[in-house]
């Protein structure tokens, strides 16, 4: 079996070392631009350019070292070609701290500490009703799920919204474009995007969505950067509408050195770290899932390819 390995901005090395110690009968190789290479069965990839995938006609999956396939669906892919992704191998705990952190520290108003603690003073604030402070979480799928049921352990009321009908424990859950996503959005404080970026998803968190969250909403977007409009969000918390946004991913990253979101005092910006991909235990899933096709067998993270996740 040959496996052709092709990972724009990771260092290959340790990846090839790994995946040839799991799969010891495996022929593990690095695509390179401009160089030959055997046609392969597999793929294993991150953002590849197209020429990779037309020199690999052979290949009967192509794995993505992440969660989004958002940037792979975009190219030119042959029709029988299975995209699989990561599903979860480690991100949806990172994932949960992430955001459990986001909204405490929000929450319980530790910027205003920190400010008090420059002035040497012994403050306290004033504790906020939980009850008021309901969370939506967009998107309940591994990610979303996980960091519903993070959320739901320090007792704060969770909404969920899927496309699909969803139940979960605790979760007031709502599906659907329309009624079901307005009801969700006037229900929720803090809002939570884990959805994938699909044509469906694309420019989501605009004005007109970031407008119905309650009054003194907060926005939290941990998924890709091109759901956001990115100006809404400035005149939303120009306006006083929106207290404040943590925002981990970009339309344009790195984020410029110029772009507003750097300095702006209720913005916190973190550099697509939320949850990263780790290596041993994506090299251990692919591993499984490539032994499984191998046996016959289905698996698990296979992408719809029409529906964009
Ligand atoms: N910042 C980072 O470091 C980082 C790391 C990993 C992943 N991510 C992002 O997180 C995203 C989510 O990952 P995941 O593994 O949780 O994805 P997933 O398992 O595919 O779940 C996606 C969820 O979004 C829902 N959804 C999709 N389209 C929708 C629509 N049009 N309206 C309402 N709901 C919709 C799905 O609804 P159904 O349940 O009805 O299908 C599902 O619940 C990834 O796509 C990626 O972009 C970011």
């Amino acid at each position: 079996m040959k496996i052709a390995f092709c990972c724009t901005d990771t260092r290959p090395e340790p990846w090839l070392d790994g995946l040839r110690a799991t799969l010891p009968d495996a022929e593990v190789s690095l695509w390179q631009a401009g160089v030959a290479s055997e046609p392969a069965d597999y793929a294993i990839v991150w953002a590849p350019p197209q020429a990779f995938i037309d020199a690999q006609p052979r290949v009967k999956a192509l794995f993505n070292i992440g969660a989004g396939v958002d940037a792979l669906l975009r190219l030119n892919l042959p029709d029988p070609l299975k995209v699989v992704r990561l599903d979860d191998a480690g991100m949806a705990v990172q994932m949960a701290e992430y955001v459990c952190h986001a909204v405490i520290r929000h929450f319980r108003e530790f910027d205003r500490y920190q400010e008090a603690q420059v002035e040497r003073e012994w403050a306290f604030r004033k504790p906020r009703p939980r009850s008021d402070f309901s969370i939506g979480v967009m998107g309940l799928g591994i990610l979303g799920t996980r960091v519903a049921q993070a959320l739901q352990a320090f007792e704060f009321p969770v909404n969920g919204w899927s496309r699909s009908p969803k139940t979960l424990a605790g979760v007031q859950t709502f599906h659907g474009q329309g009624e079901g996503f307005e009801a969700f959005l006037a229900a929720s404080q803090v809002l939570v995007n884990l959805l994938p970026l699909t044509a469906d998803t694309r420019d989501i968190l605009s004005r007109q969505t970031l407008a119905r969250l309650r009054p003194g909403g907060y926005l939290i977007n941990v998924a890709r950067g091109a759901h956001l409009v990115e100006q809404d969000l400035l005149d939303l918390l120009d306006s006083g509408h929106l207290a404040g946004a943590t925002l981990d991913v970009f339309r344009t990253e790195p984020l410029p050195e110029t772009h507003p979101f750097w300095a702006h005092p209720r913005i916190t910006v973190t550099p697509h770290t939320s949850a990263r991909t780790l290596r041993d235990e994506s090299i251990a899933q692919i591993a499984r899932k490539i032994r499984a096709l191998e046996r016959g067998e289905p698996i698990a993270g296979v992408v719809d390819r029409t529906r964009g996740y």
